[in-house]
């Protein structure tokens, strides 16, 4: 019986949500797959759900290889819910191929629209249309639960298939061998006071301090959590990022971000 969560995130959308699923739905175990934890899914849980966020119209390096190597057990029900900001396209269907490839079936996949955390595009959206939105996945979230709950299987989310096809297919297949080395644009400015926080909270562990500044070893998986949750905003992606206001989920703390990199927590 129950549920097993697992979770990856950058800047906390995720984690909330699975912290919000966990909370409607009993004897739900919340597993962080940040740090490549792949244990396999507890033999008690009959409910397995990813909870992460779209990268580039598809899924993040960490959870394609999620997919790939979790424990597979027919008898499961399986469920997904991708965080996003505002363009899930086939990001769930690559998922369920994924796993039917496995022999698994993905019996629902939720998108929910929250705020965008891809500072390269822009800083955070203000305070007022950040609480919209979360006010709007909450009212998602219940329903998620509801169907979760009861096992039911319900219509995978996807976007328009013009979409689909050109985001998805054509330039997420494009840019996805790109990503590891896409940190060249990563650069440090004078505020870094060398506390180290960037090389503790990628999931990766990318970044190596040399000489009190981080560097970082082209194996990036983008979460961006390096630039958004540096404590003195000194990391900076390419020009514009000095301008732009850092974000993270406003309920999320560093402490959460860092807890949930070792530990998992029954709630
Ligand atoms: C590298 C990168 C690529 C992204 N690509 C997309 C995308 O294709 N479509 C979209 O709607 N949002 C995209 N986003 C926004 C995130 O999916 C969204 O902000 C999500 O809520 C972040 O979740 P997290 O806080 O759990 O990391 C992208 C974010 C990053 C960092």
């Amino acid at each position: 019986m129950g549920t097993c969560l697992y979770y990856y995130t950058g800047t906390g959308n995720s984690l909330w949500v699975a912290r919000q699923l966990a909370a409607k739905l009993q004897g739900t175990e919340l597993i962080s797959i940040s740090a490549g934890n792949t244990a396999p899914a507890k033999i008690d849980s009959d409910r397995i759900g990813i909870v992460f966020p779209v990268h580039m119209w598809g899924l993040p390096r960490r959870v394609k290889n999620f997919a790939r190597e979790m424990a597979a057990d027919r008898d499961k029900y399986y469920f997904a819910v991708a965080l996003n900001g505002g363009q899930v396209a086939a990001t769930l269907l690559q998922l369920k191929k994924l796993m039917q490839a496995r022999g698994l079936t993905l019996a629902a996949g939720f998108e929910i629209h929250s705020p965008s955390n891809y500072i390269p595009w822009g800083g955070a959206a203000p305070a007022e249309e950040q609480k919209r939105m979360f006010a709007e996945a909450g009212k998602k979230i219940e329903r998620i639960a509801g169907i979760v709950s009861r096992k039911e299987s319900a219509p995978i989310d996807k976007g328009p298939l013009w979409k689909n096809i050109l985001l998805s297919s054509l330039l997420y297949k494009l840019s996805f061998p790109q990503v590891p080395k896409m940190d060249k644009k990563f650069w440090v400015d004078g505020k870094c006071n060398s506390c180290a926080v960037c090389e503790k909270i990628c999931p990766a562990k990318n970044i190596v301090m040399n000489g009190g500044k981080p560097t970082w070893q082209n194996r990036c998986e983008q979460c961006l959590a390096c630039i958004q949750w540096c404590p003195k905003e000194a990391i900076q992606y390419g020009k514009k990022t000095p301008g732009y206001a850092r974000y993270h989920h406003p309920e999320i703390k560093l402490t959460d971000m860092l807890h949930g990199q070792i530990v998992s927590s029954k709630q």
